[in-house]
């Protein structure tokens, strides 16, 4: 039988790791954050293994990320908060299928209280200039507020939120320094938000005094270190996704030989070839040829030549590797998998970006 060809997403794992971060946070509370197909993990099936462990409150980038969730049948037992808006976005779609919004400006919370959202989260500029509102804009922003949660209107000001840059510890506790002047500019309007919440997956684990309320954590939940001097095993948690294909072909190349387009690489020797269908049309990087290995049964194999838009090859030299056979991207390293750190490394880049690009277009599983 052949190989799975796309991601496998192991619910164990997931589920795990809620667990591991919940108690580390404690009592912080924590938001799933399922955003961007939860890292490329699929964003139904995560967000279910979330809530089953417990989750309570999901986070994703905007409403439709949110009512999507909704329609594959998310109860609204399970908070869903949603921060980065269109400048034109319609918050009626929010109150309908009960996405809670964070407002970084006026207008989105005149908006969002035209629309009778039930609650919303007030989003502050800290330090990362991204969504968010900046310091000078707090004042007509809080007084703003303030005069909604008097108003006796539908929306109830629920939660602080901003963003780390995770610069420097010192940069980190400068925010959180601005977040508290923040939640004072919104007692001086009478409002105590009962959620506030600013570190993700580094600030929760490194530095405690960011974790307030609750952690909104994405990576570390799908099993991946935010740090690049500790692995997954020193914190704890059990990479989630792994990545496989089925061996299309083998191809024998002489000495010499050049592979793939533009030739960056040549057979030392006589050699074979195993081609996988997957390539930067999936999301795997262009660039990634000769800088990264698979796992092929026991063994490690390198990746030769440039990646193509639907394949990239293998040099299996004179392995007994078949058409169908299983070739391991990358998975868990404590079951000898390689790590996705490798393959970010190899082109310059996080583990969050390698998972997030894996494409549409890879069928994904959860077992
Ligand atoms: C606003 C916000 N909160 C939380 C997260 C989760 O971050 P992490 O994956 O580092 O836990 C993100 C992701 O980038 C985010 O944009």
């Amino acid at each position: 039988m052949s190989a799975f060809t796309g991601i496998t997403v192991d619910r164990e794992a997931l589920i795990a790791n809620y667990a591991t971060v919940s108690e580390r946070v404690a009592p912080a509370g924590v938001i799933a954050v399922v955003k961007a197909n939860a890292y490329g993990h699929g964003a139904v099936d995560a967000a279910r293994a979330f809530v089953d462990a417990g989750a309570e409150w999901l986070g994703v980038a905007d409403v439709d990320e949110g009512i999507a969730l909704r329609r594959a049948g998310i109860d609204e037992g399970v908070r869903i908060l949603a921060w980065l808006h269109a400048p034109d976005e319609d918050f009626r779609r929010a109150a309908q299928y009960d996405v809670t919004p964070a407002v970084s400006s006026v207008s989105q919370l005149a908006a969002a209280a035209d629309s009778e959202v039930p609650a919303v989260h007030v989003c502050v500029d800290t330090g990362l200039s991204r969504n968010g509102a900046v310091e000078s804009e707090w004042a007509e922003l809080f007084a703003t507020a303030g005069r909604i949660a008097r108003s006796g209107g539908r929306t109830r000001v629920e939660g602080l939120m901003s963003h780390l840059s995770n610069a420097s510890l010192a940069d980190d506790l400068d925010q959180d320094a601005a977040l508290q002047r923040a939640l004072d500019g919104l007692a001086a309007n009478g409002i105590v938000p009962d959620v506030v919440h600013l570190a993700a997956s580094a600030g929760s684990i490194a530095v405690p005094e960011t974790r307030h309320d609750a952690a909104r954590v994405g990576l570390a939940l799908y099993g991946l270190s935010p740090f690049a001097d500790r692995t997954s095993a020193d914190l704890g948690l059990r990479p989630a996704m792994r990545v496989t294909a089925a061996v299309l072909r083998t191809v024998p190349v002489a000495a010499g030989e050049g592979v793939s387009y533009g030739y960056t690489w040549r057979a030392a020797t006589d050699t074979r070839l195993a081609v996988i269908g997957l390539g930067y049309a999936d999301g795997f990087d262009r660039d990634l040829g000769n800088r990264v290995s698979v796992r092929i049964g026991d063994r490690t194999f390198p990746v030769v030549g440039r990646v193509a838009m639907n394949a990239m090859h293998i040099d299996i030299g004179d392995a007994d590797v078949r058409v169908g056979d299983e070739v391991v991207l990358w998975g868990d390293p404590a079951d000898g998998d390689p790590a996705v750190e490798d393959w970010a490394a190899a082109v310059d880049t996080i583990n969050y970006e390698v998972v997030a690009r894996v494409g549409r277009s890879v069928e994904r599983r959860t077992t």
